[in-house]
């Protein structure tokens, strides 16, 4: 059997240089490989109303940005079927029946959930007293790791390219797959996920240095940023702060430019922008030993960004002027993500023997029971 793949990302924003290493360039190699016999690409927007109920214009928005950013990264409606999650109502009927398998108790101790829950504000205890305003936990957002076990099983995926924080729902969703199995025979393919390789990749951190790219953080570099955007954000990036003057020791690790140019810069580019150094350990080494002023590292960074980018950056303004035909590239992939789903549920259906009126043994079992009994 071949590879399957499904993957995606919730449209709350633009995409950004985080996703880029952590997810996007690989998708793209992935696809370009030729190892997958299918490959699904989702914009999950019914996962992004669980935690964003309070504002669908945000999410019905950044569709088309996602998209945009998708299709500017290189991935090809040719190849990869790019869709929308909530044009799929097929979904929704196998996360209703994967509901029974799964308890509170363990959705509780999801740990992705556990830090959204966190993050997000939601309080576990309020009550009518409550006076702090806090919110509760909307259910939906609480079951969201069952609904991701239906995105990834209703493609029969055996490989789900994500980032680490996605793990426990990968994890969750093989016992979800176990458990069907087991109670109604062989019917679902239990997922592997599939982590960024490079170590600088798993986690790109924020222009200020913070761990993570977020948009409320202000600390992001977006795919759609023009050259001048990132010129300036590179400019003010965070560095060693004890690197005051050109002659001091500087410090390489947990230093924000050389952990881009860890995700980002080759030999080549070091050809090209920086000819005095051989590769990158050459100029850390200069770094650390004091000499090496941080424009000069910005700079490089600058250009290799840019270059990485322009080729983004020329694609995204192509589509930009042709948002009709992005949206008819989601419709077509919709539609042929709708039937594969649809043959699975069709397979999910017949395993827990719940198509009554297609199962013309089971209406003979009942017409024979009863039959039976009347004699
Ligand atoms: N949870 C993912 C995110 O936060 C988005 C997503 C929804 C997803 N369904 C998925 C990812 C299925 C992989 C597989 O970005």
């Amino acid at each position: 059997m071949g590879k399957i793949i499904l993957t995606g990302d919730r449209p709350t924003g633009k995409l950004h240089l985080g996703h880029f290493v952590g997810s996007l360039r690989r998708r793209v190699e992935l696809q370009n490989s030729g190892e997958f016999e299918r490959i699904f690409i989702m914009i999950a927007d019914a996962q992004a109303l669980t935690d964003n109920a309070d504002n669908p214009d945000k999410v019905r928005q950044n569709i088309i940005e996602v998209a945009l950013d998708y299709l500017s990264c290189g991935l090809d409606p040719e190849k990869s079927t790019l869709f929308i999650q909530s044009q799929v109502p097929e979904l929704c009927e196998l996360a209703f029946y994967y509901m029974n398998l799964v308890t509170v108790q363990r959705l509780q101790r999801n740990p992705t959930v556990k830090t959204e829950i966190q993050l997000r504000g939601f309080s576990e205890n309020t009550n009518e007293g409550d006076t702090t305003q806090r919110q509760g936990i909307p259910v939906g957002f609480f079951t969201y790791p069952i609904s991701q076990a239906a995105d990834i099983t209703a493609f029969k995926a055996t490989t789900v390219p994500v980032g680490a924080d996605q793990e426990p729902m990968i994890e969750q969703t093989r016992e979800i797959v176990h458990k069907f199995n087991s109670v109604y025979g062989e019917t679902l393919v239990e997922p592997e996920i599939l982590l960024p390789d490079n170590a600088a990749c798993l986690r790109l951190p924020g222009t200020d240095g913070k761990a993570k790219m977020s948009k409320s953080l202000g600390n992001c570099i977006y795919l759609s940023d023009s050259a001048e955007d990132v010129r300036k954000k590179v400019m003010t990036m965070y560095t060693d702060p004890n690197h005051l003057r050109v002659e001091d020791p500087g410090q390489v690790e947990g230093n924000t430019m050389f952990t881009y140019l860890d995700a980002f810069s080759t030999p080549e580019h070091f050809e090209k922008y920086l000819p005095d150094y051989a590769s990158l350990d050459e100029l850390k080494a200069h770094y650390r030993r004091g000499g090496l002023g941080d424009v000069k590292v910005k700079r490089f960074l600058i250009a290799v960004l840019n270059e990485i980018l322009d080729p983004i950056r020329e694609r995204r303004h192509y589509f930009e002027q042709r948002i009709e035909e992005v949206y008819s590239v989601l419709e077509r992939g919709s539609a042929i993500a709708r039937a594969t789903a649809a043959e699975t549920l069709n397979d999910v259906r017949n395993s827990m023997r719940i198509n009554y009126f297609a199962d013309k043994e089971l209406i003979n079992e009942q017409a024979e029971r009863f039959r039976n009994s009347s004699n």
